[in-house]
C-alpha cells in the first residue's frame, strides 16, 4: 500500500509528478480504467508508437505491456521510458524468442525472407525483422512487400492469416498466438449472437478463423471506437480484451456494448495488461523505475524497422 499526503488524492499525487517530472501517460486501451481516465492519451499500438514519437516529455510512464514500452525507448533513447509494473509481458513476445528467429532465418537463409513482425514481440525480434506493423496496419505493411521475396511473419499467426485473406498476399507465418484472443470460440460467440440477434460483432484480428468468420468487422481496437461510433447497430459485441469496452462506454455513450464471452468467462482479461495499477503508476513516476533499457546495438537495430513501419503508415 502507497502512503499518499492527506487529503490528496492518488489521481492528484500523480499529476503533481507529471509535472514535476515534466512526463507524459500513455495508456493503451486495455488498461484499467481509472489509469485510462488519468492519461494523456488512451489509444492503439500504432496511435501509442506515433505519440511516443511526437512528445516532447522527458520521461514517458507506458501503461501497457513490455513491448509497447519497449518500442517507446527505441524510437526515443534519450528519454527516460518506465513500465508501471515490469512483469507486464505477452504471449505473443514469448512465442517467438529472439534466437529462435535468428536460427530459423540461418536455416533459412535461401528464402531471402523479407520479415515482417507483428509490433507484439522483443527488440531482438524487431532487430531481425524489415519493417514492423501493428494490427491497425498490417494491411498497409503487406501490400507496400517487396512482389519479389517471400514473406515470413511473426509472431502471431491469426493475424498473419487474416491479412493474408484480405491482401491474397501468401506469407509463411510463424505460429504464435495471443493467449486472450484464443479463447474467444465459434460457441461462445454464437451463443452471445442468439442472445442478441439484432447485434453486429467487432473482432480483434487475433481471434481465430473461426471467430472472424462470425465478425461483421475485424480491426484494431482503435478502429473498434470509429466502427461502434458509426454503426446504426444499438447493440455491438465486442470481441477483445475487456478494457477495451471502458474507453467504448465513454466515447460511445448510448450504445449497448456487450463484451464477447469465452467458454469460461463473460469477458476476457489479459493477465498483463492489468498488472499496471495506479498505485504502481505512482510508484513509476516517483521513483522513475522499473525503467526500461537495451543496449545500443538493438536499439539501433531495431529502431530502422519500426522507423519504416511509421513512415509507411501515414
Ligand atoms: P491494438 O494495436 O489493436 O490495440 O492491439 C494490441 C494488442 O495487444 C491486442 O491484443
Ligand atoms: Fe499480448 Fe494478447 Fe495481452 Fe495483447 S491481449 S498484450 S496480444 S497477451
Amino acid at each position: 500500500m502507497v502512503t499518499i499526503a492527506q487529503g490528496t488524492s492518488l489521481q492528484e499525487q500523480i499529476a503533481e509528478l507529471k509535472r514535476e517530472r515534466n512526463a507524459i501517460i500513455l495508456a493503451h486501451n486495455y488498461q484499467v480504467g481509472e489509469i485510462q481516465d488519468i492519461a494523456d492519451f488512451v489509444g492503439d499500438s500504432l496511435g501509442l508508437a506515433y505519440r511516443a514519437k511526437e512528445t516532447d516529455a522527458d520521461v514517458i510512464a507506458f501503461c501497457g505491456v513490455h513491448f509497447m514500452a519497449e518500442t517507446a525507448k527505441i524510437i526515443n533513447p534519450n528519454k527516460t521510458v518506465v513500465l508501471p509494473d515490469k512483469d507486464a509481458g505477452c504471449s505473443l513476445e514469448q512465442a517467438c524468442p529472439g534466437d529462435e528467429l535468428a536460427d530459423f532465418l540461418e536455416e533459412h537463409q535461401e528464402k531471402n525472407y523479407y520479415v515482417i513482425a507483428y509490433i507484439n514481440c522483443s527488440a531482438a525480434v524487431k532487430a531481425l525483422s524489415d519493417v514492423i506493423c501493428t494490427s491497425g496496419n498490417a494491411e498497409k505493411i503487406v501490400r507496400a512487400a517487396p512482389e519479389d521475396r517471400p514473406i515470413l511473419f511473426v509472431p502471431d499467426q491469426n493475424l498473419g492469416g487474416w491479412v493474408m485473406e484480405k491482401t491474397g498476399r501468401k506469407m509463411d507465418l510463424w505460429q504464435g498466438a495471443c493467449y486472450v484472443h484464443v479463447e474467444f470460440t465459434r460457441d461462445s460467440i454464437s451463443h452471445i449472437k442468439d442472445e442478441h440477434p439484432d447485434a453486429v460483432v467487432v473482432a480483434h484480428p487475433e481471434c481465430t478463423y473461426a471467430v472472424r468468420l462470425l465478425a461483421d468487422e475485424v480491426c484494431s481496437t482503435e478502429k473498434m471506437v470509429d466502427f461502434c461510433r458509426n454503426s446504426p447497430a444499438e447493440n455491438i459485441i465486442v470481441v477483445t480484451e475487456s478494457g477495451m469496452l471502458h474507453r467504448l462506454r465513454k466515447e460511445v455513450p448510448g450504445k449497448n456494448l456487450i463484451a464477447g464471452p469465452t467458454d469460461r468467462c463473460n469477458c476476457a482479461d489479459c493477465r498483463y495488461m492489468k498488472m499496471n495499477t495506479l498505485e504502481k503508476l505512482y510508484l513509476s513516476l516517483r521513483d522513475l523505475k522499473p525503467e526500461i533499457t537495451l543496449p545500443e546495438d538493438v536499439r539501433k537495430r531495431a529502431e530502422a524497422p519500426i522507423l519504416r513501419m511509421l513512415e509507411l503508415s501515414r
